[in-house]
C-alpha cells in the first residue's frame, strides 16, 4: 500500500534456539543480497524467542545486516519484582526496534487483555521501541459482528493515551486464519486495514495515519503475500509458519506486487 516501505515480518513464536536463529539469520542474508536486483525493497524483521536476541544483535550488528529484530512480547512494567517477566528497557539495550503486543496466542493462551496491551504499548514506547498491536477477529466474532467490529475495539483500547509521534505498526490478523492454511480474502483484508486506518488517524491524527504500516498475518506465504500487497491499506505481512523455513520466507521477502 501507498508510500510507505512495506514491511515483512516473521513471527517464530516458540521455534528456533540461539543457534538455529544464528543459522537463518545468515541464510536470510544471503538471500537479500541475492536477491538485490529484483528485491521489492521491503524491510524485512525477525520475531525471535527472548533468549535469541543477544545472538541475533550481535550478527546483524557484527554484519551490518539489513534485517531488523524485535521481541515477540513486552513487559508492562519497567524493573522490580516480576518474575519471568522482560522490559523494555532490556529489550532496548538489545537494540530491539520492535516488539509484538497482544498477539492473539497471548490473548487466549495467557488471558491477556485490552487493558495489558494498552500498558505493554505504552511500556513499549516509554523505551523507544515501536509496538507491533496484534489485533483480530475470531470465527464467532466474525459471525456476530462482521470482520471489523472487534478489530477495531481492540486497537481503540491498545492506543489509549498512547502518543502518535512515537512510532506504530498494527497487525490485523484473524484468529480464524491463523495457522489454519486459510488466509483471508485480500479485499476482505483491506476492508479491515482501512477502517483499522481510519481510527488511527481519529485518534493519533492524521500523520500517525499516513505513516503508520498496517500489516496482515494469518496463512500467509510466498504463493499469497503479492495479493495482500496490492491492496492499498495493507503495507506488509507478519508471517508465522512459512517464517521459519528459510527458502519460503526468502521467496516471501522477494514479492512482487
Ligand atoms: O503472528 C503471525 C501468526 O499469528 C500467523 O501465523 O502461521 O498463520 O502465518 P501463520
Amino acid at each position: 500500500g501507498g508510500a510507505r516501505i512495506p514491511f515483512i515480518a516473521g513471527n517464530w513464536k516458540m521455534n528456533l534456539d540461539h543457534l538455529q536463529a544464528i543459522a537463518f539469520v545468515q541464510k536470510l542474508a544471503w538471500a537479500l543480497a541475492d536477491a538485490k536486483h529484483d528485491f521489492a525493497d521491503a524491510e524485512v524483521a525477525v520475531f525471535p524467542p527472548f533468549t535469541d536476541l543477544r545472538s541475533v544483535q550481535t550478527l546483524v550488528t557484527a554484519d551490518s545486516l539489513p534485517i531488523g529484530y524485535g521481541a515477540q512480547d513486552v513487559s508492562a512494567h519497567d524493573s522490580g519484582a516480576y518474575t519471568g517477566e522482560i522490559s523494555g528497557a532490556f529489550l532496548a539495550q538489545l537494540d530491539c526496534a520492535y516488539a509484538i503486543i497482544g498477539h492473539s496466542e497471548r490473548r487466549t493462551l495467557h488471558g491477556e487483555t485490552d487493558a495489558d496491551v494498552n500498558s505493554k504499548v505504552l511500556a513499549a514506547h516509554r523505551h523507544g521501541i515501536v509496538p507491533v498491536v496484534c489485533v483480530g477477529e475470531t470465527a464467532d466474532d466474525l459471525e456476530a459482528h462482521g470482520p471489523s467490529a472487534v478489530p477495531v475495539a481492540q486497537l481503540r483500547a491498545a492506543l489509549d493515551g498512547v502518543d502518535g509521534s512515537k512510532g506504530l505498526v498494527v497487525a490485523y490478523e484473524p484468529v480464524w486464519a491463523i495457522g489454519s492454511g486459510q488466509a483471508a480474502i485480500p479485499e476482505q483484508a483491506e476492508q479491515v486495514c482501512a477502517a483499522l486506518r481510519a481510527l488511527i488517524g481519529e485518534l493519533l491524527g492524521d500523520e500517525a495515519a499516513t505513516a503508520t504500516r498496517i500489516l496482515y498475518g494469518g496463512s500467509v506465504t510466498a504463493a499469497n503475500i503479492a495479493s495482500f500487497l496490492r491492496e492499498p491499506n495493507v503495507d506488509g505481512a507478519l508471517v508465522g509458519g512459512a517464517s521459519l523455513d528459510i527458502d519460503e520466507f526468502s521467496s516471501i521477502v522477494r514479492f512482487k506486487k
